[in-house]
């Protein structure tokens, strides 16, 4: 099979957010494997407003008016799976993140989807809500994510080296990617078969 395309989600965008740090940590590691080709996709550089389409974008045929919108749709199409980096606000995940997964429909389904976490209870509240927006998307949660606690937080802001922050992290890296690969590469010749 050809490479597989992973795109990595930051889900903040906050001045002086954290989720680049582990974005781009994981973005490499991605970019170490030969079947896949990642892409690291910074809700920053897609200024969307709040949803305010006239229909539910699973109807949505043409393009987008919105140029921003119109990206994010093409760049979530041309993706066969995802890694979402999730922070957890007011347990939740940020409402910046939400919008983008409203905007788009078909282009999310039938394809995986695994996540990144950190926070008081590790993020975990945050991606267990995601994967409720997930099933209704079609994507497929995986099992496998990776939940750091606050002390990461705490060690960025001591300075502490990235490669130190995440090195801890490698066995649980290799799970969560392969298990996402797994998935990526089944559903993308499913798609590929009913085409
Ligand atoms: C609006 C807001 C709400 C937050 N609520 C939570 C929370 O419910 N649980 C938690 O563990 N951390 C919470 N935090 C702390 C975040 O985990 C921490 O700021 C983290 O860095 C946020 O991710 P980001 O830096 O990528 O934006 C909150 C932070 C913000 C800005």
């Amino acid at each position: 099979m050809d490479t597989v395309n992973i795109k990595v989600i930051l889900g903040s965008t906050r001045q002086g957010r954290f989720s680049e740090k582990p974005g781009n940590w994981i973005l490499g590691e991605l970019q170490k494997r030969s079947d896949v080709s990642a892409e690291l996709l910074d809700l920053r550089d897609y200024q969307m407003p709040f949803f305010d389409e006239p229909v539910s974008p699973s109807y949505k045929q043409e393009e987008y008016k919105n140029e921003a919108v119109e990206r994010w749709r093409n760049k979530v199409k041309e993706a066969d799976g995802f890694i979402v980096i999730a922070p957890e606000y007011n347990h939740g995940y940020p409402a910046v993140l939400k919008n983008a997964f409203d905007y788009v429909y078909p282009e999310w389904n039938k394809k995986a989807i695994g996540f990144i976490s950190y926070g008081s209870a590790m993020g975990a509240r945050s991606v267990e809500q995601l994967r409720e927006v997930a099933v209704e998307l079609q994507l497929a949660p995986i099992r496998n994510a990776i939940h750091m606690p606050y002390d990461v937080l705490v060690a960025t802001g001591k300075g502490t080296p990235e490669a130190e922050i995440f090195t801890p992290y490698a066995e649980r890296t290799t799970g969560l990617v392969d298990q996402l690969l797994w998935w990526t590469k089944a559903l993308k010749e499913a798609r590929q078969k009913s085409a």
